[in-house]
């Protein structure tokens, strides 16, 4: 720990663009008796980071809905005019420097990785609960460790718990190169064994084969949903398509997965009226869900593709570049 009792944090103290974030020195703060003080090295940003620093929905929220779940996201996070967590980042993985009370399953000098909803991974230091931790991937550095939470997780409840494919059955994954879509892909392919089709622009082509798709196709050149392939499961992870859309490519009884539930009003209404063939959910954060991630990375099934590094002083520009829409796998942000 540093002498000053001062670390480096990148402070969001209004909702705004990216240029809100400010890098400043600020104290290091202190473990309650269920936390852990850790040295962070990393982080990564997803839509979260969006919606913390915004105050807004997603970008992908259907007009209407924009501006209720804004009120309600802010409530929520309990900043109604400003960011209650002046400090942004929920994925972090670090070395464990000083231990809660209560705490009695880690100790100091343990690597972590994990995902904490109270935020603060923008940052060299940061408190976690003890709860959220999972035992970091031996075979991953720091820096490719901060790429995985937030990604993995809606990937992981797509195909664990929403549905889950058998062997050799068709999966469509649309924004397959992007973060979430990544580690999609390899879960689908590498965990269950099934023939993956990833949907991505030009540009990620060759990457999304490397990965382990069977077959790719450029959303730019062809319209799938014509196409007379049917797939026991389609997951949407960008909203591109909805249900209906796809229902001429959708096994009778396959599954359509919505990373987003409030891209459109069908969506809604889908959730309702209990479609069968629509499912939607959360990702599962917690620390089995990271334990079990661990697993796969360390037996080699799954690995974090990684879009581009920033130091923490340019986390503006990181911030910039998930916004675009395109980013190839993770932005990560390393802490040294
Ligand atoms: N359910 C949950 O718990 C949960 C959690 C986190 C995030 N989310 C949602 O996940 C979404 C973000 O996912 P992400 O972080 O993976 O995004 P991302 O990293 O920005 O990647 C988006 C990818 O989508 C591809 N893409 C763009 N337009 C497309 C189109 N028309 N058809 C097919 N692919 C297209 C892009 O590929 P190219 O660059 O090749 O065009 C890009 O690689 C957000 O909508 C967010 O709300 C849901």
């Amino acid at each position: 720990m540093t002498n000053s009792g001062k670390m480096n944090a990148v402070i969001c103290t209004k909702f705004g663009p990216p240029e809100v974030l400010k890098l400043m020195e600020v104290d290091i703060p202190t473990p309650n008796a269920d936390e852990v003080l850790i040295r962070n090295y990393g982080t990564s940003i997803n839509t979260v980071d969006y919606i913390h620093r915004g105050g807004k929905a997603p970008k992908v929220a259907f007009w209407g809905m924009r501006q209720i779940l804004g009120l309600f996201l802010r409530l929520s996070f309990g900043g109604l005019r400003k960011p209650k967590q002046k400090i942004p980042g929920c994925g972090f993985t670090g070395e464990i420097i000083s231990l809660g009370k209560e705490v009695l399953d880690w100790k100091v000098g343990d690597h972590v990785y994990g995902y904490s909803e109270k935020g603060g991974a923008s940052a060299e230091y940061m408190t976690v609960s003890a709860s959220v931790l999972a035992k970091k991937p031996e075979n991953l550095s720091f820096q490719e460790t901060a790429a995985v939470p937030g990604g993995s997780t809606p990937a992981l409840i797509a195909f664990r718990d929403l549905a889950t494919p058998k062997k050799g059955d068709k999966v469509l994954v649309i924004g397959a190169s992007g973060g979430i879509g990544t580690f999609a892909v390899q879960i689908a392919k590498n965990v269950y064994g099934a023939e993956v089709t990833g949907v991505c622009g030009p540009s990620n082509i060759e990457m999304v084969k490397e990965i382990g798709a069977d077959f790719v196709i450029d959303y730019t050149r062809e319209d799938y949903t014509k196409s007379d392939i049917k797939y026991e499961i389609i997951l949407d992870i960008v909203s591109a398509q909805n249900l209906s859309k796809c229902k001429n490519i959708l096994a009778s009884d396959g599954t359509y997965i919505a990373n987003n539930p409030i891209s459109s009003p069908r969506s809604i209404f889908h959730i309702m009226t209990n479609n069968k063939q629509f499912k939607t959910g959360p990702a599962d954060e917690s620390a089995a869900a990271m334990n079990l991630i661990c697993e796969w990375i360390e037996s080699g099934k799954i690995r974090p593709v990684i879009d581009s590094v920033y130091p923490l002083s340019q986390t503006v520009e990181a911030h910039r570049r998930y916004e675009t829409g395109h980013a190839k796998g993770r932005v990560v942000i390393s802490i040294e």
